[in-house]
């Protein structure tokens, strides 16, 4: 019989179960997320229990990567279902530890990238970047995964998780897996839940855009110039949907460019009455 899956809300806790792991020679893999669980995640945990014997999954809404007048209190929440989809992803162990276990009243030092996060989404959410690496070098340093797994949905978060690893040298392989998306094209996000009937059709302006400009590339067009128009006039065609960027940047540094001679990300951020979605596509 499948032995159950645990539940840990205290990071010491888990901080002993993962250690006990290590020392039974076991590979743990760690799959950071907020919760609402959908078949994005659950794909990142048949990933990772693929490169891994013991797969942690954690469930944190992270209250410092929201900024003051985002979707904080307002983030859908269902722990029942979340349960359901780790354990049928083969998931052994929750980690769902509440804001005051994570976080000391007086807590001082923080993890800021000061490179890559100034770009895209840095851009719109200050303060976004350094919630995100603060949270993940804890439960990096909780877990003390051999992988972790994160979504090619959050292009930018996986690129700077990735340079935070590098440049803090945290013993952990970090792995991107890819975007799963609805028929329509639209990517899964736990945000699509606040979206009206209208908006939810009207929501896969940012995949078209983004296919367009795949497109647009295929064929020879490396003036960024000319795909940025492109993409705003495909979101454009949405009543509903009010842009925060459509960008090219350099794959690697995130820095917009305007000849595309290298790698480079094409990404989209698009604001509807609640939700704010993302979506990129790198072209190479
Ligand atoms: P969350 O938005 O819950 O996402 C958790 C992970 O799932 C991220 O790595 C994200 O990129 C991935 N993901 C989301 N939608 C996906 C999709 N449609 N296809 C593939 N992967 C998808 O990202 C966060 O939480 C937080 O910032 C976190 C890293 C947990 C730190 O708090």
């Amino acid at each position: 019989m499948m032995p159950g899956m645990q539940i840990i809300r205290d990071p010491a806790e888990m901080q002993v179960i993962s250690a006990s792991h290590r020392r039974a020679g076991k590979r743990v893999a760690l799959v950071p997320t907020m919760g609402f669980l959908h078949e994005g995640h659950a794909s990142l945990m048949r990933e990772a229990s693929r490169r891994a014997e013991v797969v942690i999954a954690s469930i944190f809404v992270n209250p410092t990567q929201f900024g003051p007048n985002e979707d904080f209190d307002r983030y859908p929440r269902d722990f029942a279902r979340d349960e359901r989809i780790c354990r049928e992803a083969g998931v052994a162990s929750i980690f769902h530890p509440s804001a005051e276990a994570m976080y000391f009243p007086d807590a001082s030092i923080h993890v800021v990238e000061e490179s890559l996060g100034r770009f895209l989404c840095g851009g719109s959410r200050p303060g976004h970047f350094q919630g995100v690496c603060t949270v993940v070098a804890k439960l990096l340093n909780i877990v003390s995964p051999e992988v972790a797994v994160f979504g090619a949905k959050d292009a930018q978060q996986v690129r700077i998780i990735r340079r935070m690893v590098r440049d803090l040298n945290f013993p952990v392989e970090i792995v991107e897996s890819p975007t799963v998306r609805e028929a329509d094209g639209l990517a899964i996000s736990s945000r699509n839940s606040r979206l009206t009937e209208s908006e939810r059709s009207q929501a896969v302006c940012l995949r078209r855009a983004l296919s367009r400009v795949e497109d647009l590339y295929r064929q020879g067009e490396r003036n960024t110039e000319a795909l940025i128009r492109e993409m705003k006039r495909i979101i454009a065609q949405s009543p509903n949907a009010r842009l925060d960027y459509a960008q090219i940047v350099d794959d690697e540094t995130l820095a917009p460019v305007l000849l595309i001679e290298r790698p480079a990300l094409a990404a989209i951020a698009v604001n509807f009455s609640n939700a704010r979605l993302i979506d990129n596509s790198v072209l190479a």
